[in-house]
């Protein structure tokens, strides 16, 4: 009697958490790569969410067409508070298992490559592609969406850099990043402020007034201040606090939160080379029986990082960048 033939080589794409510009041409790399090496390539819908339910579509070819130049994800994405419990882990092997797809490639940030780690340690071949507009994910420089998301800013802050000078005021200028400064440092270097503040440091209102003073002291006409969301005093709690003192301070001030407008752009170019690097390297490895990893850039060399570390790991601010930050802002 005939040897059953061996299951076909099959492998499922999801992407989770916050959606950032590039995660399509990361989908595209993958089921192009995948389908390239001969496996079968499952999408999985809403994220982890879906996974559990069990929501797989195959993939073809034709199926990512004309979807690298779009933000979001074709794939839809969810916060999966499920995949967190037994149950929800049980359930989402199962479902793998169920379908014979022998690895998993996980586009997302922090909480999704938890997520994927946690599948890992049930035995699931995961690879994690690193996405996340925040740019905080440990084992890579950059994120997929972190280029966009920073042009978007930037793009913000030029505008808003005009009407501060029209009319010499001070501008708030909140850029997302949720407890991390990677984004707010970045965007305020490029767009050349006066001011950043960002959780790792603390900063206090009076220091931040202190550097405005000191900016219009050495003749400046105008002043903006990046601030990152999950900064100690965020941009409405500083503008409270500059407003109870305005007599005191003696500058007018407004404040611009840019929130999700960050992550909804058009993806760079950056970040569309970056993606599909990204995806294409996640079949490799699948294809080479590695896994249990997230793949990043390191010094624009393809890394990768046990997801066990990434899992635990904040990547922490760039303290040259911090200190020519200040430098630059004189
Ligand atoms: O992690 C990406 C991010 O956009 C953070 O910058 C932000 O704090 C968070 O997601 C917002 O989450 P949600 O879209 O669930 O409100």
């Amino acid at each position: 009697m005939a040897e059953p033939l061996p299951p076909p080589k099959r492998i499922a794409v999801l992407t989770s958490g916050g959606d950032a510009p590039g995660m399509n041409a990361a989908i595209r790399a993958v089921v192009r790569t995948g389908l390239a090496r001969g496996f079968e390539v499952f999408g999985v819908r809403d994220g982890f969410t879906g996974l559990i339910a069990g929501n797989l579509v195959p993939l073809g070819a034709r199926d990512v067409g004309g979807i690298i130049g779009r933000g979001g994800t074709v794939l839809g994405t969810t916060r999966c508070e499920a995949l967190r419990t037994e149950a929800g882990q049980a359930a989402a092997v199962a479902r793998l298992a169920r379908r014979e797809i022998g690895g998993l490639v996980v586009i997302g940030g922090n909480g999704s490559q938890a997520g994927a780690n946690a599948l890992a340690l049930r035995g699931v071949r995961v690879v994690g592609a690193a996405s996340t507009i925040d740019n905080d994910l440990a084992g890579t420089d950059v994120s997929i969406g972190t280029s966009t998301a920073l042009d978007v800013a930037l793009e913000a802050i030029d505008r808003l850099r005009v009407t501060a000078a029209s009319h010499k005021r001070v501008f708030l200028v909140e850029v997302m990043g949720r407890n991390t400064g990677h984004l707010a440092l970045n965007a305020g270097i490029a767009g050349g402020a006066e001011a950043i503040v960002l959780p790792e440091r603390e900063d206090e209102p009076e220091g931040v007034a202190a550097e405005i003073l000191a900016a219009y002291e050495r003749g400046k006409s105008h002043a903006i201040v990046v601030v990152a969301e999950g900064a100690k005093y965020n941009g409405e709690r500083l503008a409270r606090h500059f407003h109870e003192h305005r007599g005191r301070l003696g500058f007018e001030l407004r404040v611009t939160t840019l929130g999700h407008v960050q992550r909804g752009g058009t993806p760079s170019a950056f970040d569309r080379v970056l993606a599909t690097r990204l995806g294409a390297a996640a079949v490799d490895h699948l294809d080479a029986g590695r896994h249990g990893v997230l793949l990043g850039v390191v010094d624009d060399e393809i890394a990768a990082t046990a997801l066990a570390t990434v899992a635990h790991l904040r990547k922490p601010l760039d303290a040259r960048l911090l200190e020519l930050a200040s430098v630059l802002a004189r």
